[in-house]
């Protein structure tokens, strides 16, 4: 009997094992950015904020160049970092206060990182199509956010949180 094969299942193994021995917050996050980019199809942009001296600092990506700092509060990112809850955005054009980095996104996800209780950062994903992402990509995100916070030390990058 052959098992089917579980994209999800093999995602979150491939992190575990770019995240393996290594504590590093840039390191880790730099592999994430390029491991999502990758696989999660009808994306245009993937990437991180991290919380530095009170305000979301975009750190490693792949995608179009895009804004450096953002307000907690501000924004799809700054949202979903005040509440500290996933946000999924079907059409950023109605999104009030949605900061527009590449024209080309039309929808959005963004997943707060916590480690031991702090908000560190957050997960941003855009695509290009209207209403890229659900329930699911939630949930495989938020399990991809918790184990990229376990696995690194925070305090190697600078990054307070709150
Ligand atoms: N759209 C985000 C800004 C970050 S870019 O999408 C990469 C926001 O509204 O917070």
């Amino acid at each position: 009997m052959t098992t089917a094969f579980d994209p999800d299942a093999d995602l979150l193994r491939q992190a575990d094992g770019l995240f393996a021995g290594e504590r590093d917050p840039w390191a880790n996050a730099a592999n994430a950015a390029a491991l999502l980019f990758e696989r999660l199809p009808d994306l245009n942009w993937a990437g991180f904020y991290f919380l530095r001296g009170g305000e979301l600092v975009v750190g490693p990506f792949q995608g179009r160049v895009a804004c450096v700092r953002i307000a907690p509060g501000a924004g799809a990112c700054g949202t979903a970092a005040a509440r500290r809850a996933t946000l999924v955005v079907p059409d950023v054009h109605a999104f009030p206060g949605h900061i527009a980095c590449d024209p080309a996104s039309n929808s959005e996800i963004v997943v707060p990182i916590e480690a031991d209780g702090r908000l560190v950062g957050v997960l941003d994903l855009d695509s290009p199509s209207f209403s890229r992402f659900g329930g699911q990509d939630a949930a495989l995100l938020e399990e991809f956010a918790r184990r990229l916070a376990a696995a690194c030390d925070w305090r190697l990058a600078g990054i307070d949180g709150f």
